[in-house]
């Protein structure tokens, strides 16, 4: 499968290798689906996108025709960003793809234009993926050079000083109107609402590079093949992004990251990356596609981490609820005493096994804060510290290899 990324689907996490070209990426049908879609009414488009079941792989899972149609039932000018942020500790996707791929990224974009009626287009890039940045630069220019963007709209590509916060769509848009990286409450959306308060679609880079796929091979192939980038990381021996198919089993990704360090085994993954309830070594069954993860109480999100017992739940568990403590803006108290009160519970050279009294105290902080800040970061720092919590009570850890 190498429809997302060209060449060997399957890559090292720092090595991005070297991005596609105009030529080699209209050999394989490149540019196709643009043409048709500029022949094509933008509701039919978003009708398009709405049969093959696009969702956001931002971490929300948002139906992406919804928000095109949201945003075009206002009246314009209005905008479409693209979420290049990619923050979040184990996620590497995006920048592989807009490294690799710079220009299905940017024909999915230009698609995406035409269906929202965009009169602009805002990348936003984290600075730290100056190659992401760089060869879609390069991918802008050759269309130009080609004659190929004369009618289409304006792209404006921002390389921003990261924050983690800032991967959140409102906090984006503040930066992008330089304010600071603040998210407001919703609603306005910004498909209301966004940039300079005209409506705005964001939409993360891989949700993007999926659009041509969908044109160019229909929405009934795309339902039965879709493929999906996979951020492995944790304790594999060969974490990578894998194009893969959506619905392959934990354990057989597992297996492609090249399975469990030497010796070591697995005691919990964590399919949605760190927003979303972990999975327990016994449900490696599992199909990674959103029903079944969400039978199990989970996800999928930005990156999956595999958490191996010599590690061990109570370490990482403590990674990820310190990561929230630092990275909330502070514009909540309720997410900085929160954020804060779980690290604290959590925090590594602590016992290996929580009380009675802090699980429980744990279980209650998750019920009352969630859903009490002005964005989802203390919802999830909340959810993970739930999630966590059953894999640190008493001695019994299970593990499971993985073949
Ligand atoms: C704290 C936080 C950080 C986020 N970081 C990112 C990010 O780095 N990249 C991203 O695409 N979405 C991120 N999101 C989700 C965005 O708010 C938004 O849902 C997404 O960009 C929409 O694109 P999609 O519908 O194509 O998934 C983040 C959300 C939160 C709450
Ligand atoms: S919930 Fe936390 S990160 Fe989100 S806006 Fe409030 S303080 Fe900031």
């Amino acid at each position: 499968m190498a429809e997302l990324l060209p060449g060997a689907p399957v890559t090292s996490l720092h090595a991005l290798g070297p991005a596609e070209d105009l030529a080699a990426y209209q050999a394989r049908g490149g540019y196709q689906a643009l043409r048709s879609a500029q022949d094509t009414s933008p509701d039919q488009i978003i009708t398009t996108v709405r049969e093959a079941g696009l969702t956001g792989r931002g971490g929300a899972g948002f139906p992406a025709a919804a928000k095109w149609e949201a945003a075009r039932a206002c009246p314009g000018p209005r905008y479409l960003v693209v979420n290049a942020a990619e923050g979040e500790p184990g996620s590497y996707k995006d920048r592989h793809q807009l490294a690799r791929a710079p220009h299905q990224v940017l024909e999915g974009t230009l698609i995406a234009a035409r269906a929202t009626g965009a009169a602009e287009v805002i990348v936003y890039i984290n600075s730290e993926f100056a190659a992401a940045h760089d060869a879609l630069a390069t991918a802008i220019g050759e269309l130009d050079a080609a004659g190929l963007a004369a009618t289409l709209p304006p792209i404006r590509l921002l390389l921003e000083n990261h924050v983690y916060i800032a991967g959140e769509e409102t906090a984006l848009l503040a930066v992008l109107m330089g304010r600071p990286a603040w998210p407001w409450p919703k609603p306005p959306y910004p498909t209301e609402r966004g940039y300079n308060d005209q409506p705005t679609v964001v939409n993360n880079v891989e949700t993007l590079a999926h659009v041509p796929l969908i044109l160019r091979r229909g929405p009934d192939w795309y339902r039965q093949h879709q493929p999906v980038l996979f951020s492995v990381t944790g304790d594999v021996a060969r974490p990578g992004v894998f194009e893969l198919p959506l619905g392959i089993p934990v354990r057989d990704l597992i297996a492609q990251a090249g399975g469990p360090l030497p010796g070591d085994q697995v005691a919990a993954v964590l399919p949605g990356g760190y927003s979303l309830p972990w999975l327990r070594a016994d449900q490696l069954h599992l199909a990674m596609e959103p029903e079944a993860l969400k039978a199990a109480g989970t996800g999928l999100g930005a990156s999956v981490i595999v958490v191996g017992a010599q590690q061990g739940p109570g370490l990482a568990a403590a990674r990820i609820a310190a990561f929230f403590a630092r990275e909330t803006c502070q514009t909540c108290p309720i997410c900085v005493t929160g954020t804060a009160r779980l690290a604290q519970l959590l925090r590594p050279g602590a016992d290996r096994n929580l009380t009675p009294a802090e699980s429980q105290e744990i279980t209650e902080l998750a019920g009352e804060h969630r859903g009490k800040g002005i964005c989802t970061l203390l919802d999830s720092a909340a959810t993970v510290a739930l999630a966590s919590a059953p894999h640190l009570v008493g001695d019994e850890q299970t593990a499971a290899p993985v073949a």
